[in-house]
């Protein structure tokens, strides 16, 4: 059996995804219909589940170890308050029942791994059929991505079987992977990663110069045993913190190590776990795979074992600025819309199973024109004369009136599009309201990838001002909660904050 940790931060954090998340916590904002972490939880979801008959993890498999390979539960590791995330806990769980889905919070910001730690107990500890746990995923909680759970897991589960294990040296972490261009990858965790074994030689967080062009996706499966590992840092830190500035809420004063043990501990999985298990596999040189192993040697007595780099070429992207939510919109939708035609054809064989998604909620009597990939909420309503897509999600209750055209658009819930408006590259807001005839119109694409240039990954975030005429760096336009825009008005390239009403049209500007 496995669990899957989904880290999610806490209110503290990301402010460049702002105004969107002033009212509600970037982890749950909606992409292609579902809250950001619905999609890392779909995906636990369909792992062990035959959704993936082309891969090599289901080939590989027998039906009993696609069950030992299930993720029973998913863990929400953040610093929200409870009632932040309450109903979406409720509305998951209905949608999932086969998971439990629970939220851990952090007595304060802990880090990428502190927090992992500090909740060990809870993640090592078996479900109600006492099954061990195999392995568990963590998963940031601000990536999107095709998510490859499977061939992760395949690639941690074989190399552990294998020689790394007789060496001793057991594969502790399995790190998703991914190229970039060599100016983007100093943005990322970069990792030199032996080809042939796949194992993580050297790790940097987000260098200052080129180190490699592997980067960390923030996507891990981990060893149950990286919790030895991690009680090595834990230690480590405490004692170099010797004051114990960074450690809160002892649980308990027993004894010294006691203490140190079990406190917790600002600690990151970049710069203090994987940078240490990275270090203890450089000594492989050899040109035979074998060789190599066996030239893996214990550094230190504390060394404990490898980190891996399952390295994909399947769309993966951070979840950082409100333009990424757009980008990220159209993927997920092409990859919803897959799902779906695949659960179609495959509820005529033997694997169906249902899927807790709906994609397409057309309502065939008042049927609107779409173009390419739509989502919209079965409570929205959608006038038969408006044209949307591609790529457009409309949330739930939101109304869209006569002759209106939405593309490359999230339109959130409530949101009214008055007639004949035009509404492109944008994110509208919960409850806004877009009076008739007008034009709501962001910079195309300004922050996507290159197309021109392999492997190119979104712009990290652009400066939001131009220094020379201090006008809006090109963007999407972004309207807060509860924006009212009167009929003709024209709003180019803007960023409109909640609860303004905009009598007159306005070009590069952020409203405040
Ligand atoms: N629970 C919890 N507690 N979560 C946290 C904390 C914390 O104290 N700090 C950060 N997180 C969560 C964030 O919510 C986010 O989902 C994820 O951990 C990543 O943290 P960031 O600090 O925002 O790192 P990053 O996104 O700049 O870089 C990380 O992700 C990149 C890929 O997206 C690193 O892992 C990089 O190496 C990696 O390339
Ligand atoms: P920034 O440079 O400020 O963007 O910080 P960052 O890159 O470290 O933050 P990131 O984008 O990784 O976001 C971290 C986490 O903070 C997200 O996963 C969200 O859980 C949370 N978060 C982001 N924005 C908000 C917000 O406006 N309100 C709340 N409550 N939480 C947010």
């Amino acid at each position: 059996m496995l669990k899957a940790v989904i880290l999610i931060g806490g209110p503290s954090k990301g402010t460049r995804f702002r105004p969107l998340s002033l009212d509600v916590p970037k982890p749950l904002f909606p992409v292609a219909g579902l809250p950001v972490i619905q999609h890392h939880i779909d995906a636990c979801y369909r792992l062990g589940q035959h959704q993936y008959p082309n891969k090599s993890y289901s080939k590989n498999c027998s039906n009993n170890d696609g069950d030992k390979y299930r993720v029973a539960e998913v863990l929400l590791l953040g610093y929200y308050d409870e009632d932040e995330l309450e109903n979406f806990l409720l509305t998951t769980t209905l949608s999932y029942p086969s998971l439990r889905i629970r939220y851990l919070r952090e007595p304060s910001a802990l880090g990428t791994a502190g927090g992992l730690y500090y909740f060990r107990d809870t993640i090592l500890e078996p479900l109600d059929n006492n099954e061990p746990i195999q392995a568990f995923f963590v998963m940031n909680g601000d990536v999107c991505a095709d998510f490859p759970l499977d061939e992760i897991l395949n690639m941690h589960f074989n190399y552990s079987n294998r020689s790394y294990h007789q060496q001793n040296q057991p594969v502790l972490v399995t790190v998703m992977a991914t190229e970039t261009t060599r100016e983007q990858s100093v943005h990322y965790g970069c990792m030199v990663v032996d080809k042939e074994t796949n194992v993580i030689q050297h790790y940097v967080e987000k260098p200052s110069t080129f180190v490699s062009t592997t980067v960390n996706c923030g996507v891990y499966l981990c060893s149950t045993r990286l919790f030895d590992t991690m009680a090595d840092i834990h230690l480590e830190i405490s004692n170099n913190n010797g004051s114990f500035n960074q450690l809160c809420t002892p649980i308990s004063n027993k004894n010294q190590q006691k203490t140190t043990d079990q406190v917790a501990v600002v600690m990151w999985m970049e710069q203090d776990v994987l940078r240490k298990l990275a270090g203890q596999s450089r000594y492989g040189c050899s040109s035979s795979c074998d060789d190599r192993l066996s030239k893996i040697k214990t550094k230190t007595s504390m060394t404990c074992g490898l980190a891996l780099a399952a390295t994909t070429n399947n769309w993966w992207s951070q979840l950082k600025t409100a333009g990424a939510a757009i980008y990220a919109n159209r993927h997920y939708l092409g990859l919803r819309q897959q799902n779906e035609r695949f659960l179609h054809v495959k509820t005529l064989s033997e694997f169906a199973l249902p899927s807790p998604i709906k994609l397409m909620t057309i309502n065939p009597e008042s049927c609107y024109s779409i173009i390419g990939h739509v989502y919209v909420h079965p409570t929205a309503s959608v006038h038969p004369t408006a044209l949307l897509g591609p790529n457009v999600s409309v949330g739930a209750g939101a109304y869209i009136d006569q002759g209106v055209r939405i593309k490359e658009s999230i339109i959130l819930q409530d949101a009214v599009i008055g007639q004949h408006s035009l509404v492109m590259h944008s994110i509208i807001g919960r409850c806004a309201k877009i009076g008739a005839w007008c034009r709501v119109e962001g910079s195309t694409t300004c922050s996507d990838p290159n197309p021109n240039v392999a492997f190119a990954k979104m712009t990290p975030q652009l400066p939001l001002f131009n220094a020379l005429d201090g006008r809006l760096n090109p963007s999407i336009t972004i309207l807060g909660c509860s924006v009212n825009v009167e009929s003709e008005i024209v709003l180019l390239n803007s960023i409109v904050l909640p609860y303004k009403t905009l009598t007159r049209s306005y070009k590069n500007e952020i409203i405040l």
